[in-house]
């Protein structure tokens, strides 16, 4: 592991986090790596919610069946796509777009100090459906991922699962 790269294997998923609030400072610098994100035709099809209140973020964790440390997480990012400014119209495009801007979150916030985990909305129609309706989100906005962001308790230390065998040079 190349440690010029380390901002990238230091990126581990965090369950655990203390209580020290996330600065709004912070939380827009994330935000202004996300859409530094690539997207398809410049469309930046990305929007997102931020959410600190702890009832907020408790009654969100009810619809995350795998996401319940979000209850004690300092902040949740929503991110959502907006259907109706995706290059093309296309669904996939928009959850590329949505994924290159959340890794982009997630690698930000490993530079930063802070610690985050992805949680899964999209493709589950329930979770689709419960986040739709606790933010009351319009029809051309589609929630794609909660991320739990906060200070670490600890960190879980540099990785890859880097596979040989996950590589093919030239042809197949
Ligand atoms: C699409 C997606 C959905 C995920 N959903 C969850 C989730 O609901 N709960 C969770 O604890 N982790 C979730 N994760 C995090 C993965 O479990 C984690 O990235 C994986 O185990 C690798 O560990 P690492 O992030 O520490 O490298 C998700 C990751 C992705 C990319």
């Amino acid at each position: 592991m190349n440690s010029k790269l380390d901002f990238i294997f230091n990126r581990r998923s965090v369950r655990n986090f203390t209580a020290k609030a996330v600065s709004e400072e912070d939380i827009t610098e994330l935000l202004e790596a996300a859409m530094a994100a690539p997207s398809a035709c410049a469309k930046d099809p990305w929007r997102f919610i931020v959410v600190r209140n702890r009832e907020n973020l408790r009654q969100i964790t009810e619809l995350l069946p795998n996401g319940k440390f979000l209850a004690e997480a300092p902040v949740g990012i929503i991110v959502c796509g907006d259907i109706g400014s995706v290059h093309a119209g296309s669904e996939s495009y928009m959850l590329q777009d949505c994924s290159a801007a959340i890794e982009n979150i997630l690698l930000a916030a490993t530079a930063l100090g802070l610690g985050t985990c992805w949680l899964g909305v999209h493709p589950r129609t329930e979770r689709i459906t419960g986040i739709t309706n606790f933010f009351e989100l319009p029809a051309n906005i589609v929630p794609v991922s909660v991320i739990a962001a906060g200070h670490p308790e600890k960190m879980p230390g540099k990785n890859t699962r880097f596979m040989p065998n996950n590589i093919h040079w030239e042809k197949w």
